[in-house]
This record gives structure tokens, sequence and C-alpha cells, in this order.
């Protein structure tokens, strides 16, 4: 897989915090780890939810990404110290060690572009789920179109960086409809002295028909399909396609 300069690029991962924040998300999944005594986070970028997940101090908790400067961050963030960080693509993922929850948030899910990519996945999810464990993950539904918002001038923001100051930043974006693949960009200019950081990022928007035909080629199933992060179902207008399931039982 290509890596992404979003998050392999320390200079541009540095912006991510700033941009993502503790969200309902972090709240329906740190409720959910309640219950786990291990956590698995898989595409856990800069950690801000398996810290979290972590601080409490009772259950074992690992972070997976493949990108360094992500994991960086996560390291150095409030109870980064009770996490084990692992750097890899979770297509090769094998800890050889089984979870009790494993979850990708954040969209992280749509960073696999192909069918193929996203069962490798799906098995990696498999290899490491406990008999009666639970996992969890989250796609923007392709109904939605939520990539057409993603245009200069809808985009525009201002964010302030704690060194750099005020931060202009926007997106644009381009749209393969037969891949289902969302080219976008991401662009940072400081104000201050006109330096832009960009990169070009790509993301799938598999249907939930799709996910859930690559779901039935392995041993998970699928209990809910959760529409938004308020945990109601799944319609054909919801903004998210949530799958949550666990292991099927062995026959
Ligand atoms: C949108 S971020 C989500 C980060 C985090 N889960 C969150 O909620 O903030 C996507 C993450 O997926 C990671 N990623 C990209 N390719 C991956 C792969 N092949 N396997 C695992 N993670 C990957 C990126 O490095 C990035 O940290």
């Amino acid at each position: 897989m290509k890596t992404d300069k979003l998050y392999n690029d320390p200079e541009l991962a540095q912006f991510y915090d700033l941009e993502n924040e503790w969200s309902p998300a972090c709240a329906f999944l740190l409720k959910l780890a309640d219950n786990a005594r291990s956590v698995l986070d898989i595409g856990c970028g800069t950690g801000l939810l398996a810290a979290r997940i972590a601080m409490d101090g009772t259950k074992r908790v690992v972070g997976a990404d493949p990108a360094q400067p992500m994991l960086d961050i996560a390291k150095q963030r409030e109870g980064g110290d009770q996490v084990t960080w692992v750097l890899s693509d979770a297509a090769t993922l094998n800890l050889n060690e089984k979870f009790d929850l494993i979850v990708l948030s954040g969209h992280a899910f749509q960073v696999f572009l192909t069918a193929e990519a996203q069962l490798a996945l799906l098995k990696t999810i498999e290899r490491h789920l406990e008999v009666g464990g639970q996992f969890i993950f989250d796609s923007r539904n392709p109904k939605i179109k939520e990539w057409q918002e993603w245009n200069p001038q809808e985009s525009g923001r201002t964010i302030e960086h704690p060194e750099f100051g005020t931060i202009n930043s926007w997106n644009d974006y381009s749209f393969d409809p037969q891949a289902m693949v969302v080219e976008y960009g991401t662009y940072y200019e400081v104000i201050a002295d006109g330096r832009v950081y960009s990169s070009k990022s790509r993301i799938a928007f598999p249907s939930q028909e799709q996910i859930a035909a690559l779901v039935a080629q392995t041993k998970l199933h699928v209990n809910h399909w959760f529409g938004d992060w308020q945990g109601n179902p799944y319609h054909e207008d919801a903004v998210e396609i949530i799958p949550f399931g666990s292991l099927k039982a062995e026959l």
C-alpha cells in the first residue's frame, strides 16, 4: 500500500489532532471498551482513543498503525505510556494474541482502497478476535456523497496552531465512480509567512452491501449495523455504515 503523506510526513501529522478532537464516536467506543479486558485499535493514528481507553489502567491496549509520525504523537500523549504501540500495516499485523474488542475509528477502514485490501483487514480482525469478542468500525455512507463538500469554498476553515499561529485550511477532491475512490487534497497555509503544507490522500467508499459481502467471506458476523454514533440502525440515508459484530460460533 502506498503511504499517505498526511500521516507519514511529520509536518502534516502535527495538524491531525488540531482537526480531530474527542468525538461522539470516541465516547461510544470508550463506553464499549468498559467491558473489555483487552482492546486492539487498528489504524490508531495519534492514539487519542487508545490512550483514553488505557488510562484506567485495567486493560491491555494495543494501538497499531503504519505511520511512525502518528505513533510518535501517540506515545507522547497522556495515557500513551499505558498503550503498546505497534508500527504495522493492518494486512500483515500478526500479534499472536487475541483481543476482547477490536476497533477502527475515524473512518480508518476507508484507507483500504480495494476489496482485496478490505478483506485482508477483516482477516486480521478475525485472526486477533477472542471467541465472544467484538469488533466495530465506521465507513462513510457513499449514498450521502459527503466528498462533494470537500471543495475549497465549503471546506475552508481556520485552525489555531500552537507554534505557527492561525492557519487557513481547505480541501479539494476528485471522485472516481468506477473504483468508488475519492482523492482529496488537504492544505494548511500558515498566515504569518504564507508557507503551505499539503497532501493528496485516497479513501474508498464501499457500500453497506459490499462490506457485508466481504464480512461474509470471513468467520466474522455483524450483529448490528449502526447508521450513526448514537447507535441508530443503518438505513439508506444514514451518514455512517458501522458494522458491530463478533466471531461466528464454531459449528
Ligand atoms: C483517518 S486516520 C484515523 C486515525 C484514528 N483511528 C482516529 O480515529 O483518529 C487513518 C489512520 O489509518 C492509518 N493507516 C493507513 N494505512 C493503514 C494500513 N494499511 N493499516 C493500518 N492503518 C493504516 C493511517 O496511518 C492513519 O493513522
